[in-house]
């Protein structure tokens, strides 16, 4: 029964997906392992993991749209299952981007249509949609009246968000807001979120960039294969790393396995526990590797090596400052199974 402390209470939330079937054999998929978290009222707070982690899976059952099999989880007090229609007034959604609207409407119709199902109408409709229009920053984009098809993604992402906000909910569920935006909308709903946190609201919302939950988030909670791995400020969870050296490493070359060999070749030549992150742009390969103080060339000279064994080229190396992709690399690879990256 509502009036929580919290916006929003986990509980050991489990989800399980059936795959296969038919033709195939059927596989059960672990979605989520037992889901714990809290979130005070008023910040912003970050699910941040990788693909396939649990966090869209997660963001489903807050939102009342798939039920748990096994926890539990409350929004403002209400519970997600048994009180839905309590949760449900009291939340702003956004899913994917690009889903759920009128392809041949545009912008501001999209959100009269969306106020009237809401039970909006009149003038307080047609004020209240010009009003999150301005929120999202579509009437400053002159992008109100464009066919919502007409629209580019960035523009999309904050029709998606205008249409969260049209009941003024006081909790916000949002799910990869920034995937795939322009940098300068990117920008724009991360300082959004933080204005709406400042308002009251409090915003939960999905992320795999490191970089954004640092910004944007009060607090943050890193999520791997179903469970959530380690939960605090960004400033709290920096302090994993605060002693260390993370050192980048770019290769060049032909790379046929996403990088798997060198990496093994790595953690075999160095020897002990070590942290890589690899991810693919154009025809680079990252390595970032967390050592300790005093390491640094040492473990660059080896990673040199390797590489030409490998056919592959340095284009660059340098040390950087810890972040929360550190955090992440450390913990994903002592505790959670899937590295990620
Ligand atoms: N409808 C579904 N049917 C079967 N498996 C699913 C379904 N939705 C998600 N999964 C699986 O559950 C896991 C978690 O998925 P998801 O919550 O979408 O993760 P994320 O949003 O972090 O990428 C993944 O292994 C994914 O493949
Ligand atoms: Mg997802």
């Amino acid at each position: 029964m509502g009036s929580s402390v919290y916006a929003v209470e986990a509980e050991g939330l489990v989800k399980r997906y059936v795959v296969g079937g038919l033709m195939r054999p059927k596989r059960v998929v672990e979605a989520l392992r037992g889901v714990s978290f809290r979130v005070s009222k008023g910040i912003v707070f970050s699910l941040l993991g990788p693909n396939g982690a649990g966090k869209t899976t997660t963001i489903n059952i807050l939102a009342t749209l798939l039920e748990p099999d096994g926890g539990e989880a409350r929004v403002l007090g209400f519970d997600v299952v048994r009180e839905r229609w309590e949760v449900r007034k009291r939340i702003g959604v956004l899913l994917s981007v690009e889903r759920g609207f009128f392809w041949k409407l545009t912008a501001r119709e999209n959100l009269i249509y969306f106020g009237m199902v809401y039970g909006l109408s009149g003038k307080d409709l047609r004020e209240r949609v010009d009003e999150v229009l301005d929120v999202v920053g579509l009437n400053d984009l002159g992008a109100s009246d464009k066919l919502f098809e007409e629209m580019s993604l960035g523009m999309k992402a904050r029709l998606g968000l205008a249409r969260a906000l049209l009941r003024d909910p006081e909790v916000l569920l949002l799910d990869e807001p920034t995937l795939g935006l322009d940098p300068p909308s990117s920008v724009y709903v991360r300082k959004l979120l933080r204005s709406l946190a400042e308002k009251g609201k409090t915003v939960i919302l999905t992320t795999h960039n490191m970089y954004e939950a640092e910004i944007v988030s009060d607090k943050v909670a890193m999520i791997v294969g179903g469970r959530i791995v380690i939960e605090g400020t960004p400033q709290e969870l920096k302090k994993i790393v605060a002693k260390k050296v993370p050192v980048e490493v770019k290769l060049r070359g032909t790379i046929y396995d996403g990088g798997e060999g060198v990496r093994k070749d790595l953690v075999k030549v160095l020897g002990r526990p070590v942290y890589l992150k690899f991810s693919r742009d154009n025809d680079i390969l990252e390595v970032r590797i967390v050592v300790e103080p005093g390491e640094e060339e040492r473990v660059v000279e080896k990673v040199l090596r390797v590489s030409q064994s490998r056919g592959l080229r340095v284009v660059e190396a340098k040390v950087l400052e810890p972040s929360l992709e550190d955090v992440f690399i450390v913990v994903a690879s002592s505790g959670g199974k899937d590295g990620g990256g």
